[in-house]
């Protein structure tokens, strides 16, 4: 009895006065004290011979040791990691490493000049899901059930739940949002991701990014949206772009146009890039057509407005001259740090 109390304060002792001066000493005393073959498991078999009425005493006195080698060596671990002695030892002679310094994606900066030409002209930026029921992809855009044009988007269908749903095929989903939401005046460019069922080529991709175009307002006329796109032609392209809108088709347009740009490379001399002809395609756009301001809750009596959309991926291919779609999804750091940009 007194031989094994005496192992305990000897122990005790031990503990609260060993020397802990850094992480492998600590290693150490943990190993002693804590670990799996600590010595302080014989003691409870010595504590077998300890006559009955003394056992309950010694037992305690046992637990109070180790209760007080994991308080040392919490205490210990705390005070070592405040003076830093758990980080590693740096040696300040080693040369650097030096960090690479990480660049804006083309596709982000392409969009936030988009955004910032349209917000000096008042638009506000919405967005919408990705994932997108058939309401707002297509059938509030005036594409009837079983109607040709929604062939003109090659579609990715997801089940969600029960309901069939589809990765959002262009971003027009988004102006019907916008309009149920919202009463006119109505002024909004809704940038996004969209995705389409393509085989992945230089000139396709199963996904890419478009921004949308929205304006309704009373009497908004096919003059404002061509003043519009001009201005916007300007500010991407420069002073001396100019525009040209040939008569097309979309479902939830009418009229509708696509827009050319004067080819960036020639000014519309005509190079390779233009096939010389001068002109470069830019967007898609329109008058909002009358079906689709009904789907959306708004009077198509009272208020008139116009569309447009634009690919992204587009638009950086003109400006950066890179015309392989891949690149832009690769995440090569060797294409990606080379766009240094204000936005
Ligand atoms: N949604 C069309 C597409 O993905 C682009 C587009 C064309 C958007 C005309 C418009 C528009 O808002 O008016 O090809």
């Amino acid at each position: 009895m007194a031989n094994i109390q005496d192992k305990i304060a000897d122990l005790l002792k031990e503990v609260e006065t060993s020397d802990i001066n850094s992480l492998d000493q600590l290693e150490e005393f943990r190993i002693q004290f804590l670990g799996s073959k600590n010595i302080l498991k014989p003691l409870f078999a010595d504590l077998k011979s300890v006559p009955n009425k003394d056992k309950k005493l010694v037992g305690q006195q046992i637990n109070s040791l180790k209760q007080a080698a994991q308080e040392r060596f919490d205490q210990v671990k705390v005070s070592l990691e405040e003076t830093g002695e758990t980080k590693e030892k740096i040696d300040f002679s080693r040369p650097g490493e030096p960090k690479e310094i990480g660049a804006r994606h083309p596709i982000s900066i392409v969009r936030n000049e988009i955004i910032s030409i349209f917000e000096r002209i008042g638009y506000g930026v919405s967005e919408g899901p990705e994932v997108e029921d058939d309401w707002h992809n297509f059938s509030a855009l005036n594409f009837p059930p079983e109607h040709p044009a929604r062939d003109m988007q090659d579609t990715f269908f997801v089940e969600k739940g029960e309901r069939e749903m589809a990765l959002r095929t262009h971003t027009s989903s988004v102006q019907v949002r916008v309009m149920e939401n919202n009463k006119p005046p109505i002024r909004t460019i809704s940038p996004g991701r969209v995705y389409r069922n393509e085989a992945i080529s230089a000139r396709a991709h199963c996904f890419f990014h478009q921004v949308e175009g929205l304006f309704i307002d009373k009497d908004v006329s096919f003059a404002d949206l061509k003043q519009t796109l001009l201005y916007f032609a300007q500010e991407m392209f420069g002073d001396k772009a100019k525009i040209r809108l040939r008569p097309s088709y979309f479902p939830f347009t009418e009229p509708s146009a696509e827009v050319d740009v004067s080819c960036t490379i020639c000014n519309g001399d005509g190079c390779n890039v233009c096939k010389y002809t001068g002109w470069l395609e830019i967007l898609g756009c329109g008058m909002v057509d009358p079906n689709v301001l009904t789907s959306a809750g708004i009077d198509p009596e009272e208020y008139s407005g116009f569309a447009f959309g634009m690919g992204i991926e587009r638009i950086a291919q003109l400006k950066y001259r890179v015309n392989d779609l891949r690149l832009y999804s690769e995440n090569d750091v060797r294409f990606l740090k080379q766009f240094k940009s204000a936005f």
